[in-house]
């Protein structure tokens, strides 16, 4: 039986991880260790953990430390006991993160994390979200990159429409105007993981081409999805378009997302993502290029000697990614374009100020965690599988704005 007052708020399991040791210390700035939120470190190697605390120097003294493995159900059981949120970076999720979600369904304890493995999520869903509606256990996918700029930001679009309009949005575009980051060896461990399963089971291409993958049975939805995965030229951008890759993850969201917000989006919402590359022989060039790139890196990536040859030579390896100084030179801009049922339009646009997929993924996870501990009462938000706009809205974007270098603004 868990603890009604567990010692803990909030724990980072994986915190050794690359993303892990960035959010640690954004916690230790944010959230002093003997303040009022309590939060500690977990991961299967003590002395991994032992050196990350000797790192965080005298502020990072009273830092407890938990040790756990995914491969070992009694560690999480003490450590999901000990805490009301778990966050998780411990990833390839479909690798490791199935007994984690599994404890946290079982004792009813919070969950955040960082996956942007659709598969993954389906699979969960459908062998835990019915206990989670027992349990009590607010299991929250998705806190970084993916999925929290685009699900926050049609949020976001959509109060401002409503408001203007009296009406939602049926149809919203997300454009990514600008952005500046780099991989790391977790992150293409979890993509090229994805490429492994479906070259072992071709069901799962069905499931990751299908835009309403991971929306409840009943979400009524029927429109046809433009999946975006091939150059084309938007007259209301003024631009060529290339995929997007994070596309995949985030149009899921956020149609699960429209079938679980209070009053849904729209029964006929249309929702795509891409990559504005500029106008002329230059934009379309590029944009061209942009398909050719990441078709060519799927194809390599199904291709078991290509693959490794990616891995072994290329690609960073986990553990690996962007330098300090590439954390803070990057940025993202990303553009949306509603339109309503009769005719009107909105725009807005959401900006981050660190590279999208470390230094303002962990600020935005360590944020969505504590939101989960400190803003989201369980009387008021039962259990299950939630999406971050739907269960975090506003209370997240303001928490976002204050403290973690975003922006969320409607423009002309
Ligand atoms: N949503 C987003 O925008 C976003 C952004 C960045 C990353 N991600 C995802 O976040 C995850 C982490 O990325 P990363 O680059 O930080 O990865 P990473 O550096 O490769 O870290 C993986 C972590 O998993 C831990 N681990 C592996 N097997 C374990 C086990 N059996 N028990 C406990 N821990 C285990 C490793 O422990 P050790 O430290 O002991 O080796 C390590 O801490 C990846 O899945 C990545 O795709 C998502």
């Amino acid at each position: 039986m868990k603890d009604t007052h567990p010692k803990f708020d909030i724990v980072i399991f994986g915190a050794t991880s690359f993303v892990g040791q960035i959010l640690t210390r954004y916690m230790l700035a944010q959230f002093p260790i003997e303040g009022e939120l309590k939060w500690a470190i977990a991961g299967r190697s003590q002395n991994k953990l032992n050196e990350l605390k000797q790192s965080l120097g005298i502020a990072g003294e009273p830092l407890d430390i938990l040790v756990a493995d995914s491969a070992d159900e009694n560690s999480l059981h003490e450590l999901c006991s000990a805490t009301r949120v778990v966050i998780s970076t411990v990833g390839p999720y479909a690798l490791y993160g199935e007994p984690l979600v599994k404890t946290c369904v079982a004792l009813g304890t919070d969950y955040c994390d960082l996956t942007g493995e659709v598969q993954w999520i389906a699979k969960m869903l459908e062998g835990y979200e019915d206990q989670a509606k027992t349990t009590g256990a607010r299991i929250v996918n998705s806190c970084g990159f993916d999925s929290l700029p685009s699900d926050l930001g049609v949020y976001f679009l959509q109060q401002h429409a409503k408001q203007k309009f009296g009406e939602p949005c049926s149809s919203i575009k997300m454009r990514v105007k600008k952005m500046k980051g780099a991989a790391s060896g977790g992150t293409v461990a979890s993509m090229t993981n994805i490429f492994k399963e479906v070259a072992s089971n071709p069901a799962l291409r069905k499931l990751l081409a299908n835009p309403y993958a991971i929306c409840p049975p009943d979400h009524g939805n029927k429109v046809r999805q433009d999946n975006m995965n091939r150059p084309q030229y938007d007259n209301d951008f003024n631009s060529w378009l290339a995929p997007f890759v994070m596309a995949v993850i985030n149009t899921r969201i956020v149609h699960r997302s429209n079938a679980l917000v209070e009053g849904g989006y729209s029964p006929h919402f249309e929702y795509n993502e891409a990559m504005l590359t500029g106008k002329g022989l230059m934009g379309g060039g590029l944009a061209a290029g942009v398909g050719f790139g990441l078709g060519g890196f799927a194809m390599a990536a199904v291709i078991p000697p290509t693959r490794w040859a990616m891995e072994k030579f290329i690609l960073p390896k986990p553990g690996e990614g962007p330098s300090q100084d590439a954390q803070e030179k990057g940025f993202y801009d990303l553009r949306f374009y509603g339109t309503t049922d009769s005719g009107q339009e909105i725009r807005c646009k959401v900006t981050g100020d660190q590279d999208p997929g470390y230094g303002s993924t962990a600020k935005m996870l360590g944020q969505a965690a504590a939101c989960l501990a400190q803003d989201i009462s369980k009387e008021n938000t039962p259990g299950g599988f939630w999406t971050p706009a739907s269960i975090f809205g506003n209370q997240l974007i303001t928490r976002l704005e204050n403290h973690a270098g975003l922006t969320f603004e409607i423009i002309d």
